[in-house]
């Protein structure tokens, strides 16, 4: 099977809208698989569902341009989730985990976050879009939705953006291809989940116009191949579940 490289080509901006919107607008221009764009400030940065992402500067922003096939789409925020956590553990000595389907969390606060926008047509691509905050203030600002940290906060030290997007780069490359050739299996990557067993708040019915959501409670089980989710409901019978958000 042909190796995936992935930052071989990257076009790095001082401000943008958001890296989705150049991401997008490449794919449209027959762009190579593996494609990265990162910025330093992003005037309109997207979070998942249809929240903002804000940052200061300074943080690390960027979107991997792939070329997966339609099986294997469901699987991209997982991976990158991974990849950033096998960064960040070089780094970290505090718990680090994944909150399905997209979040990495240290001690419990979120310290990343990853967007995945699939485009299905005659090309299929997908833009995965990634946010980890290295130097931004989240100890005095607290207009964020959830407890957030940054790589500087618990390390007490500045750390250059660029050379952790480099890292996460060869990171995703790395599990992407073990994925590839079947070498990685996303169901043993259960252990890193946050609320492991626990019955934790999923918000189902999202609406995203009037922004109204039940929760439902859940038992999280387990990780499939696929990315999905296994969790018991109160009754005791499983279900995976592909799209949804853990509230608590
Ligand atoms: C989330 O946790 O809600 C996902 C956040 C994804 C943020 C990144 S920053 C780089 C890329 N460009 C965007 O506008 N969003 C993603």
């Amino acid at each position: 099977m042909k190796k995936i490289y992935i930052g071989k080509k990257k076009y790095i901006f001082n401000e943008i809208s958001s890296t989705m919107d150049i991401a997008n607008f490449f794919i449209h221009t027959g762009i190579e698989e593996g494609t990265v764009v990162v910025a330093k400030f992003q005037t309109d940065g997207r979070g998942s569902n249809q929240r903002k992402w804000l940052s200061n500067g300074n943080d690390a922003l960027f979107s991997i341009i792939m070329k997966p096939e339609i099986s294997l789409m469901s699987t991209l925020p997982i991976i990158s989730a991974f990849s950033i956590y096998k960064v960040l553990e070089k780094f970290i000595d505090t718990e680090i985990k994944i909150k399905w389907p997209n979040d990495v969390l240290v001690d419990g606060k979120k310290i990343s976050g990853v967007l995945v926008e699939n485009h299905i047509k005659t090309d299929n691509y997908s833009i995965i879009g990634i946010g980890i905050n290295i130097n931004s203030d989240h100890k005095k600002n607290n207009t964020f939705i959830y407890p957030s940290v940054s790589l500087k906060e618990l390390l007490n030290e500045k750390i250059q953006p660029l050379e952790i997007v480099e890292d996460v780069l060869k990171s995703f490359e790395n599990i992407y291809n073990e994925i590839l050739i079947g070498k990685l299996k996303i169901s043993n990557l259960s252990d890193m989940l946050y609320g492991l067993n626990k019955r934790v708040a999923f918000r189902t019915n999202y609406k995203s116009f009037d922004r109204q959501s039940e929760n439902t409670y859940y038992k999280i089980i387990s990780l499939n191949d696929d990315g999905t989710l296994e969790v018991s409901d109160n009754n005791g019978k499983k279900i995976s579940i592909n799209a949804s958000e853990i509230i608590t």
